[in-house]
Order: C-alpha cells, then structure tokens, then sequence
C-alpha cells in the first residue's frame, strides 16, 4: 500500500479537499473584489487568511508521484496554507524511505492548522511548516534540496528559487503553480531562460503548472 491510500491520509484529504470546495464561491467573490484595482493588494495572503487555495488532487497526486521518482529527501514548499500539498508531499518522502518536508507560511493560524492537519494524517514527523515570510523562512532549508513547490504568489517565485538554488541538487525538481503555457510574467521569462540553467515547460494541470529540471552549475 502506499501513502496515498492509507486510510489516516485518505480521511484528512477527502475532509480537505471537500472544504475546500466549499469555498469556492466565497473565494472568487473574494479574490474578483480584491483584484478590482488591477494588481492583488500587497496584503492579500492576510485578506484570504480562511480559505486554502490548495493544489487540485490531480496536482497533488502528481506532486507525489514527482517526489517518489527523484528519490526525494528533502523537499522545499513556498506557500503551506492548511497542508494540503505538503500532505501529498510529506506522503511521497514517506514511502520514498524518509525525508523532511520544509514548508513555510506567512499566516501563524494557517501554519498552525497545517501542522495539526498534517499531524492528523499521520505526517508529523515528515514535515517541519516554518511561520513567517519564506523570504526569510526558507534561507536555510538544512541540506541539499531534490524538489520545491513554489505555491506562494508567483510575484515571488524568483525570489524564492534564487535563494534555494545555492541548495538545489543537480536534477532538482521545481514545480510552481498558475504559470500556464502562455504565461510571460517574470517567473515564466526567468526559469525559461536556459541561461539560468533549468529546462522547462508548462504541464497542463489546473491553470497550468510549470516544471523546471535545475541542471547545475557544473555542465
Ligand atoms: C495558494 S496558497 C498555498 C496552497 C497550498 N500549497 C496547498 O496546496 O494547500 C498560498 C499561501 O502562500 C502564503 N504566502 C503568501 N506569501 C507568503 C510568504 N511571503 N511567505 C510564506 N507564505 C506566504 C499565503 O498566506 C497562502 O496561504
């Protein structure tokens, strides 16, 4: 059996996920007044602090299956919410033997949840939910990082791979969320340079999701 239809990740899952759905109208109401400006505010995390916003469970699924195949030990999540994604990935370094999962989430309640949730599927001693800005969270990730999941607002998303990169094992995974094929925002223009040493491309799951392989400094 693997992680993922174990019957504790099962449970927590179904529970996230349904609530989530609940949501969503809220959330599009929400996230359209926000957006009515142009930009989202500055403080938005703080203006959606009840909702999740989590990775669709095909993501989740995929987010899993990504940390299984690179052997992943350590993996690195900008952007934990309630812990639904790192549920999916703090289940893949389970059965991939062990491993820690780094996450980081601005909000303290939301952190707060995520571990107790986390915890209730059983997960706790794979994942370590860091409170505050990943800006200053995620500078030390504690050893060589196999897989990131960039979550957390893509106005940031360079930010956040520039400061793990010193980190990042050849081969590393980094998947982030909402960039779709089309996409020519900054993250998408950076991570598709191949002078910033990734090879990337759009996999369409949700909005899009992009996934970049690190090539190292080396060849
Ligand atoms: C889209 S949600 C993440 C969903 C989560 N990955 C999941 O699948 O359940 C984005 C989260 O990033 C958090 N966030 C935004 N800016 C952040 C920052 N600078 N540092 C840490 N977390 C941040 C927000 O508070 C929000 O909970």
């Amino acid at each position: 059996m693997n992680s993922l239809e174990d019957p504790k990740v099962v449970e927590v899952l179904d529970r996230l996920h349904r609530e989530s759905d609940a949501q969503m109208p809220a959330v599009r109401e929400k996230v359209a007044g926000l957006r009515a400006g142009g930009e989202m505010p500055e403080d938005w995390p703080e203006q959606l602090r009840d909702f999740f916003l989590p990775v669709s469970p095909e993501q989740g699924r995929f987010l899993y299956q990504t940390v299984r195949a690179v052997r992943a030990q350590r993996v690195v999540e900008f952007g934990s919410s309630f812990g639904v994604s790192s549920i999916y990935l703090a289940a893949g370094l389970r059965d991939s033997g062990g491993g820690m999962l780094i996450g980081s989430e601005l909000v303290e309640d939301k952190a707060a949840t995520a571990r107790r949730n986390i915890a209730d599927a059983g997960l706790a001693d794979y994942a370590d939910i860091r409170s505050g800005d990943a800006r200053k969270t995620l500078q030390d990730p504690g050893g060589s990082v196999d897989v990131v999941l960039l979550d957390g607002g893509s106005a940031m998303y360079v930010e956040i791979v520039q400061l793990l990169l010193p980190h990042l094992r050849d081969g590393a995974v980094v998947l982030a969320d909402n960039i779709g094929p089309e996409d020519e925002g900054p993250y998408s223009s950076w991570v598709r340079d191949p002078a910033n040493r990734f090879v990337s491309s759009s996999i369409m799951m949700k909005q899009g999701t992009e996934y970049s392989v690190w090539l190292g400094m080396s060849t």
